[in-house]
């Protein structure tokens, strides 16, 4: 398939887009920068030059594709209205990408997150959260699953709290560099709240997956750690950054602290079975021990 790929530099993107060349897809991927539009061609895809609010970029990319995999996301979380702006500029992006796809039973497969469920691992069939700092986020994705009655084979792939590679990303990553700037490895409540994880180049198995098989109207989840214990994923990080181990105020954490403080375990029983995803590589607190001092 020749693909349209948004966030493909970033962490989970740039997997995937690897991912894609690999197993025989072309890439056309969206580039705000020349640095991203050049490390694009090195991977080998297509940049097309343009950002996630140039919305005639987007219907021109989507409109040449065979499928859209959309990860592109501003993840500015230093205040309420920075984050309000970034869910906003994603949510019209997203729309734009769909209208472009009606009728066309063209894949659209979107990035989303694992829902909460209070007492028990959530599943693929638990509703995405709709409410909260990104509750945005997730009324998008069901506009986007909406789209399956109206020809697109729409589909969200659903990533818990870190995604991680090299010991870097997510919130775990989050908790890095929080360590590095305060001298603290902080967690907040008792640290026993458990945050779901995968390794990015799993989770990019999955994007493939998705794009190539997922019935319209689908979601799944990418996970491979059901929950870590948050406060066993800040003593490998204190441990790595020679720091203490504390617990700190959810306010630490700004308008993540609420959700950094709940336990919210996730399973893919269901995707595994129905997709034939299995992850292989490192789970998260082995891959934290890549974090250098
Ligand atoms: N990593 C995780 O643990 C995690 C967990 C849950 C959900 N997610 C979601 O998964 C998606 C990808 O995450 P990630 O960790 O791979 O993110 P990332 O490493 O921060 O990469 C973000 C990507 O989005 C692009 N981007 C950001 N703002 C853009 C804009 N305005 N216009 C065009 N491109 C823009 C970036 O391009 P540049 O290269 O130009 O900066 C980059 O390719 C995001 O939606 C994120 O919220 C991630």
């Amino acid at each position: 398939m020749h693909v349209f790929v948004t966030g493909g530099t970033g962490l989970i993107g740039s997997a995937v887009v690897a991912e894609l060349l690999g197993n025989g897809h072309d890439v056309l991927a969206l580039a705000r920068s020349d640095a991203s539009a050049l490390a694009l061609k090195s991977a080998g895809a297509e940049p097309f030059q343009g950002g996630l609010a140039d919305l005639t970029a987007l219907r021109a990319c989507a409109a040449q594709a065979d499928g859209v995999i959309h990860l592109a996301f501003g993840n500015d979380f230093s205040s309420p209205g920075a984050l309000a702006q970034a869910v906003a500029e994603e949510s019209a992006a997203l729309a734009t990408l769909g209208q472009e796809l009606l009728g066309s039973d063209r894949p659209l497969v979107t990035v989303s997150g694992t829902p909460y469920v209070p007492g028990r691992a959530s599943t693929e069939a638990d509703p995405s959260p709709t409410d909260g700092p990104v509750g945005g986020r997730g009324r998008s994705v069901m506009a986007v699953l909406d789209l399956a009655s109206r020809g697109v084979r729409s589909s969200a792939v659903r990533m818990p709290r870190t995604v991680h590679n090299e010991g870097k990303g997510g919130f775990a990553g989050m908790l890095t560099e929080i360590a590095r700037r305060t001298g603290v490895s902080g967690y907040p409540g008792d640290g026993s709240q458990r945050w779901p994880a995968v390794h990015a180049l799993d989770a990019a198995v999955l994007f493939r997956l998705a794009l190539e098989l997922a019935p319209a109207g689908t979601c799944w989840h990418a996970v491979a750690d059901e929950g870590d214990a948050v406060r066993d994923i800040a003593a490998v990080i204190g441990r790595r950054l020679g720091l203490p181990v504390e617990t700190v105020p959810q306010e630490t954490y700004g308008p993540l602290g609420a959700i950094f403080a709940t336990d919210q375990p996730s399973s893919s029983a269901r995707t595994r079975k129905t997709l034939g995803w299995e992850p292989i590589h490192p789970g998260l607190l082995e891959d934290l021990e890549n974090i250098q001092p």
